[in-house]
């Protein structure tokens, strides 16, 4: 899934490297209620903000701003409704990189005193309000600058459709604080409405609920009933259309890429059937996906009821939907029960991935979903060889302060936790590990949780004294040591058996044209180009090329995967294809290894450094800082 290098990064110490609507039905009151008292109850400490959500804290968001693509700014005022609960004449908010140009009290407007602090490495500034004992508004009058984090605001160039600017956001992990003055820690959850003013032509959305076409004004508004945390606000502008999938899902993107959208998702619908029968009630009422340009930087962001997606997926047979059973899961594991501190990523990603695996079985059989859990064990193989088997970044529980928490993405919190929970299902039958699932969603709903809290759950609701149980479920050994625990049992394939049979029989000889690979999906195909040897010869390279058309594969998964081997072996007719990847997909998975593999030797840092010039405009900032460190 990933690759993580830890070297390549500046950043600090360990540094894996980030890879990287039209709703009618309404809102379970009882979801909604509960913003302002999980605020009250949660006071999490986050040593990646600089609020204070123990004394003041906000619950609910009214955005109104401006998008000027001339300038590439967003301009306006973030009014919060907010509980002073202590009484404190300060209220604190994140941000970074923002111009705050007044800020007031109330309903009517009264002008109060603030002051940014001091600038902080990825953090930001904090911003202090001066405050009541009894102010329940605050409103910020505010600017972006043009090279905030979370905006990647793109040239007509760089769509699909050439003919319109873009702009998208990316929150996680604290990057929503570069485009709205805010309570930056996933601890805080608000509801949030907005109004939004976009160039005519242009279509907005959000992390909300969604028009689904265009007006004449150019104006939209929006609303999020369900209290969600500020790593989850999210906004695209574009020439966009949406077309529906089922009753509850569809899509939203720009018109050249809406039939390959709708094909390549046509599953989302019993995805979604899939994902409730396993875990309860979908909370959100719509599912819809944004395809995004290709220059998004992640495969998919779990922005409330709207995911968005890379367009690298649009694989034209649907071999690559894993990523949206992935994002969708999210909307129980992370959305709804979300980790209070970015040292607590893995109960987002760790469960996300048990779950996106759950439903591919659900969906596609078993043996299917034990080919991700193979491709899955295989990077996480690599990670932790990569960080070194004893580092402490291979532990569940992190230890982020001081550094990025981007640093924590790693397939750790991904794969380690997505094992971890397949070793507890193991030990205790799945029947019961739903149940338990189940309640667990349920009792943290609306909620975020740590390590501790969760832990405390499976002991009183699984565990129960069972010592013997416990000992085989080894939490200990899990989620506070480094590596895998002694005795875990790597997970197999029998489709990959067969790939490994037929990569046994190319080694003794047998020609690549002449290998059984009939009904292979792009998993195999990945299977079988991660177990190609080091050294190659040009020969053999041309031969496996001729017999698959490696190089012209549609699937950026092969793909990826094959320019690795090709620039390692010097196989220079991938050149040229290698080139147009890389100056077309902006994908942070994709881009690192493979700049990271050119950059190995002096030629290939020389051609690196030539098509990161050309290309680097079209990366989105979360890529360029990890390649822009990599390659200097
Ligand atoms: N929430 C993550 C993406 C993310 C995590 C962005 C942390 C910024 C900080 C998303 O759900 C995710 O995991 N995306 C993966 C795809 C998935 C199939 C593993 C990706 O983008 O590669
Ligand atoms: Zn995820």
């Amino acid at each position: 899934m990933k690759y993580y290098h830890r070297c390549l990064l500046g950043l600090g110490l360990a540094g894996s490297v980030y890879l990287a609507s039209c709703s009618s039905s309404t809102t379970n009151e009882t979801d909604t209620m509960t913003a302002a008292q999980n605020a009250t109850q949660q006071t999490p400490n986050d040593v990646h903000s600089f609020a204070k959500p123990a004394e003041a804290v906000a619950t609910h968001l009214d955005l109104d701003i401006d998008v000027n693509f001339n300038e590439k700014v967003l301009s306006g005022t973030a009014s919060y409704l907010i509980e002073n609960k202590t009484g404190t004449d300060k209220m604190v908010f994140d941000t970074r990189g923002l111009q705050v140009e007044k800020v007031y009290l109330g309903d009517n407007q009264e002008e109060t005193a603030f002051e940014l602090g001091e600038e902080q490495q990825y953090l930001g500034r904090p911003l202090t309000v001066t405050i009541k004992p009894d102010t329940r508004k605050v409103t910020i009058k505010y600017k972006t600058s043009p090279d905030a984090a979370a905006l990647q605001w793109l040239n007509p160039q760089q769509t699909a459709g050439k003919k319109y600017p873009f702009l998208f956001t990316q929150s996680q992990a604290i990057l929503a604080r570069t485009w709205i003055p805010i309570q930056d820690s996933p601890g805080v959850r608000i509801t949030y409405s907005a109004k939004v003013k976009v160039p005519k032509e242009l279509l907005a959305v959000m992390s909300a609920e969604n028009p689904v076409e265009k007006n004449a004004e150019g104006v939209y508004t929006f609303e999020m009933k369900q209290p969600i945390p500020s790593y989850l606000m999210a906004l695209s502008v574009g020439d966009l259309v949406f077309e529906k999938i089922g009753p509850q899902t569809g899509i939203y993107a720009e018109p050249a890429t809406i039939k390959a959208a709708t094909y390549e998702f046509a599953e989302m619908d019993k995805m979604l059937v899939a994902a409730e029968k396993l875990y309860g009630k979908y909370r959100w009422d719509r599912y819809d996906l944004l395809v995004l340009p290709p220059s998004f930087p992640f495969g998919g962001m779990e922005n409330p009821r709207l995911t968005f997606v890379t367009p690298t997926v649009l694989a034209k047979d649907r071999s690559l939907t894993s990523l949206i059973a992935h994002e969708l899961a999210h909307s129980w594991s992370g959305n709804l029960v979300t980790n209070a501190t970015w040292d607590d990523f893995w109960l987002n990603e760790g469960f996300t991935v048990y779950f996106e695996r759950r439903i591919m079985e659900e969906v596609y059989g078993k043996d299917y979903a034990d080919m991700l859990n193979v491709l899955g064990y295989q990077d996480l193989q690599n990670t932790i060889s990569d960080l070194g088997a004893t580092s402490q970044d291979t532990r569940l529980k992190l230890d982020l302060e001081g550094r990025d928490p981007d640093e924590g993405l790693t397939d750790i919190a991904y794969e380690k936790g997505n094992f971890f929970l397949q070793n507890i299902e193991k030990a205790v039958g799945r029947e019961k590990f739903d149940a338990f699932l189940n309640s667990y969603f349920n009792t943290f709903a609306f909620q975020s949780t740590d390590t501790d809290k969760f832990l405390n759950f499976l002991r009183t609701e699984l565990i129960k004294g069972d010592e013997q149980l416990a000992k085989q479920i080894n939490v200990e050994g899990w989620i506070f040591s480094p590596g895998l625990p002694e005795g875990f049992e790597a997970p197999t394939s029998t489709r990959f058996a067969k790939v490994e049979e037929a990569f046994q029989s190319w080694q003794n000889g047998t020609p690549a044209a002449q290998l059984n690979t009939k009904d292979w999906s792009s998993h195999e195909w990945l299977h079988f180009i991660r177990m190609l040897p080091a050294g190659m010869s040009q020969q053999q390279m041309a031969d496996l090329d001729k017999a698959f058309n490696f190089t012209n594969s549609g699937n950026s998964e092969v793909l990826a995967a094959w320019f690795i081997h090709a620039i390692n072996n010097k196989y220079t007719t991938a050149d040229k294809a290698l080139e147009t990847f890389l100056t077309n997909v902006g994908r942070r998975k994709f881009l690192v290894p493979i700049y990271k593999a050119l950059a190995a030797t002096p030629e290939g840092k020389k051609k690196a450094l030539a098509i990161y010039a050309k290309a680097r405009p079209n990366y989105h900032a979360v890529a360029t800082v990890t390649l822009d460190d990599m390659l200097k």
